[in-house]
């Protein structure tokens, strides 16, 4: 049991399957703070998913599938309340609260939004979704998302710090203007963790096409690997240190995630004798990506079996959403209702 019971959310969109980065920036850490006992709230975005959207996508099935990942990496709907962002739709609710006190100068400035921004003028405005309205609250969102539980903690990769701290803001805004009404969140943990692509870029992520999945079996996780770019030669580790933190930055980007991934998944002997052959330029790019991908399959297997097994399935997924859905809703109205009164437009009347 925790020493100190806290709050905790976080959520992933339903893009398709999950994969290494949301595994080691994200789940394991949900799964590590479940079993100390804190009070878990894990949901996936839905609502988010729409952001980018320029055309029907079956977002029910992946959340679905998303689901059944969750569970197969060892959330537990009995002991975290695991739930759909849009069955929850009084988030919209408090969203569009948060955003009546949110400036649009300090929406600009959210990194993912300029991103968006730039590759849209790179592509002269002729592909995808325009930049929507949607798109450009996402943090405001996201802000409901965490703030209408009253999360003590958001346990998320590294790339989503901006916008934990932009909820901090505006919580910090709301209690300024109208009383202390909303928990402001802990900053992300400095430990916070951004696994790079396999294709060497800064980012493992699903629109980049370059990640390793937890759903990929033997084969595909071989053909992953095979393919990373390894034909730049070593460059000199001026260190001694064996810490992957220190080391791994002085390689090539590409060759550096395969030493990341094998400083997490395979013991430490395996990861230093590996860093031995690169100080001393052996030649063994080819079992380097065959014993690493040794490691990744077993790392999958007892997932992909735990993702088909018969009693995950559909239904039951269903079921506990239901459930769950029902657990967090008074919690999260409770958030809502007292927004509303500080705000002055007073208690809802149908719901009272
Ligand atoms: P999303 O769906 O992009 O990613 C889900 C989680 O996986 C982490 N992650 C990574 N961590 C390390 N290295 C990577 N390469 C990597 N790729 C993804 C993300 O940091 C995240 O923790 N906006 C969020 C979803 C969201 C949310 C929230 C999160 C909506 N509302 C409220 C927390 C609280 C997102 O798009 O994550």
């Amino acid at each position: 049991m925790a020493n100190q019971r806290e709050i905790i959310l976080s959520g992933i969109r339903p893009t398709g399957r999950l994969h290494f980065g949301n595994y080691f920036g994200a789940i394991q850490h949900f799964v590590r703070l479940q079993e100390q006992g804190h009070g878990c709230y894990y949901f996936i975005a839905d609502y988010h998913a729409l952001t980018t959207i320029s055309e029907r996508t079956d977002f029910y099935r992946q959340t679905i599938d998303m689901l059944r990942t969750y569970v197969a990496c060892g959330l537990d709907p009995n002991k975290s309340v695991i739930y759909r962002q849009s069955d929850l739709p009084c988030t919209a609710e408090l969203t569009l609260l948060l955003g009546m006190i949110t400036n649009i100068g300090f929406l600009e400035r959210g990194t993912t939004y300029k991103d968006k921004l730039n590759k849209l003028e790179e592509t002269a405005g002729t592909e995808g979704n325009p930049l929507s309205y949607g798109l450009m609250g996402y943090p405001v969102l996201m802000a409901a998302d965490i703030l209408i539980v009253r999360a003590d903690k958001v346990p998320v990769g590294d790339d989503q710090r901006q916008h934990v701290e932009m909820a901090m803001d505006i919580a910090q805004r709301f209690n300024y203007r109208f009383g202390q009404t909303l928990k402001v969140p802990a900053a992300v943990s400095r430990e916070a963790l951004r696994l790079p692509g396999l294709d060497g870029s800064a980012k493992m992520g699903k629109s980049d096409h370059n990640t390793l999945d937890l759903l990929d079996d033997p084969a595909s996780v071989l053909r992953k690997l095979k393919g990373v770019q390894t034909s730049t030669e070593p460059l000199p580790l001026e260190t001694d240190s064996d810490d992957p933190d220190i080391v791994i930055p002085l390689m090539p980007a590409s060759v550096g995630i395969l030493y990341r991934l094998l400083s997490l998944l395979a013991p430490n002997e395996v990861y230093l004798d590996f860093l031995g052959k690169y100080r001393r330029c052996e030649r063994f790019y080819g079992t380097l990506k065959t014993t690493l991908a040794q490691y990744v399959s077993a790392f999958n297997a007892p997932i992909i079996e735990r993702f088909n097994d018969p009693a995950n399935n559909e239904e039951s997924v269903r079921t506990f959403l239901r459930e769950n859905a029902e657990r967090v809703t008074p919690v999260a109205l409770e958030t809502v209702e007292a927004c509303r009164a500080a705000m002055g437009i007073g208690h809802s009347l149908y719901r009272a």
